[in-house]
């Protein structure tokens, strides 16, 4: 018999505290300034956008759908990511597909699209599966883990063997551990970050972070020389030394090949890891959640592997993937700049106005969703229209710039999230309340200690 969530306590899990609204601008400031997410208030739970004088401009923050799908789908040529954007990723991936802009996106985004592509997905799915193996045989002897950081171990080691082709000789630990030390040292969000300083002012990087970057970098042009020697494959390396544009011929320059493998490293793996950490941590905080995934992956697989075919018929796993998402989203807010006028919810918007789209308000307002706070899996068992295009429901961004990995790692995260609590007890010590905080990603902060139990199926 199925179990169902409806008889069961809504578990409340960890969420920023908005402010009330009577604290003063000082206090409100240094809220934002710590952990940007605690810096929203009843104006921006309870309005679609609220505009606030920056420096000569404004800076719109918006939390409507109506909203974010203007500045991102229909009016998305006005905008391009601003200052911030550029000096946190831009020492990594300045010429990359994660920063570049107008035509230079426009070519590259199609050098990479078919790695992504639906038809594709199928070919990777069994990669997923092997380094779901070679995870789970160590954690086996290990049961003790912390999820993010075992969690970025797995999501590292996918994205070496589906997206890189696994290359023989590639020291995957020294990548992992460069890529890791950029995202958590140059790669952080730092409160002068979020001043609005423009581009040309250079952001000072710690010791620890430019040897870092510079590991990095001499990781991605090691392996892309390497390739350039081999016979075409098919897989990211391959696609972005082979790109070439059917109109003009002309592929990408050493630079954009270098810059966009190093935002696929970063891009790649953490957001991923991050959504299975928050998954994880939810599912072993409710028990009547893991027992349901835990038969429906057994009704539909048994004890075998979960295949991509399979995926359409997990709808609760990916429910309860969703609801993860809707709560922690891994990217809890994007971030925009006006470059030609326009009207946005029916104000006029001038160049140099800078627009924070936070998706973490609008996944948690009561505007849009009934009870916000809970996490309920099942409402989107009960309506899967929260997840259309268009609604309020939006971790991988929305239009053209949409995230070109999401087909993947909605496949890479029900597949995980699947065997781990089919296979496992997921123990969570009592009391673990883990703050979300924003560093650019949303991560719990100090970790979420856990074990992993081998059950007897
Ligand atoms: C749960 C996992 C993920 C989440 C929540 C996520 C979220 C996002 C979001 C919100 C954006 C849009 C940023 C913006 O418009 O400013 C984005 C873009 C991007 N993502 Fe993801 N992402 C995930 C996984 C991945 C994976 C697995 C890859 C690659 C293997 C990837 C590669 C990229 C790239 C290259 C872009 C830039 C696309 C462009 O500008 O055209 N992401 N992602």
């Amino acid at each position: 018999m199925t179990t169902s969530q409806a008889d069961t306590p809504l578990f409340i899990p960890p969420h920023a505290q908005p402010l009330t609204g009577d604290e003063s601008f000082a206090y409100a400031t240094w809220k934002f300034l710590r952990n940007p997410i605690e810096g929203f208030g009843p104006m921006a739970y309870g309005q679609p956008i609220v505009s606030v004088p920056s420096f000569g401009k404004k800076l719109h923050i918006i939390t409507d759908p109506e909203g974010m799908n203007a500045v991102l789908s229909q009016d998305f040529k006005r905008f391009t990511k601003t200052a911030i954007d550029a000096r946190i990723l831009g020492p990594a991936t300045k010429e990359g597909l994660l920063s570049v802009h107008g035509e230079q996106w426009k070519r590259q985004r199609k050098s990479v699209a078919p790695m992504f592509a639906k038809r594709h997905m199928s070919d990777l799915a069994p990669l997923i599966t092997a380094s779901m193996r070679e995870f789970t045989d160590k954690l086996d002897t290990r049961p003790n883990i912390e999820l993010n950081g075992a969690m970025a171990e797995l999501t590292f080691d996918v994205l070496a063997k589906a997206l890189l082709g696994d290359p023989q000789g590639l020291d995957k630990n020294r990548l992992k551990s460069a890529t890791r030390n950029v995202l958590t040292s140059a790669g952080t969000l730092r409160p002068d970050d979020l001043l609005p300083l423009p581009k040309w002012v250079p952001r000072p990087i710690s010791p620890k972070g430019a040897s870092a970057l510079r590991k990095l970098k001499k990781a991605a042009d090691q392996l892309i020389a390497a390739r350039k020697k081999e016979p075409q494959q098919n897989d990211l390396v391959s696609l972005l030394i082979h790109a070439e544009d059917t109109k003009t011929g002309r592929g990408l320059s050493p630079k954009e090949q270098r810059d966009n493998l190093i935002g696929f490293f970063i891009a790649g793996h953490e957001t991923t890891a991050l959504t299975l950490t928050w998954a994880l941590y939810l599912v072993g905080m409710h028990a009547p959640t893991a027992a349901r995934i835990r038969e429906e992956v057994l009704s539909v697989c048994g004890e075998g592997d979960i295949t991509y075919d399979d995926m359409e018929r997990l709808p609760f796993t990916r429910a309860v993937i969703d609801e993860t998402m809707r709560l922690y989203p891994p990217a809890p807010m994007l971030n925009r700049e006006c470059h030609e006028e326009t009207e946005i919810l029916g104000r006029k918007i001038e160049v140099g106005d800078t627009f924070l789209l936070c998706n973490y308000v609008m996944h948690r307002t009561e505007r849009l969703w009934d009870n916000p706070l809970a996490f309920d899996p099942d409402r989107f068992m009960r309506d899967p229209s929260l997840r259309a295009k268009g609604s309020a429901f939006m971790p991988f961004g929305a239009g053209p710039r949409i995230c070109v990995g999401m087909a993947f790692a909605l496949m890479e995260a029900v597949m995980a999230l699947g065997t781990l609590v089919r296979d496992y007890d997921i123990e969570i010590p009592m009391g673990t309340f883990p703050r979300p905080l924003m560093t650019v990603t949303l991560r719990p902060e100090g970790g979420v200690p856990a074990r992993l139990v081998r059950r007897e199926l």
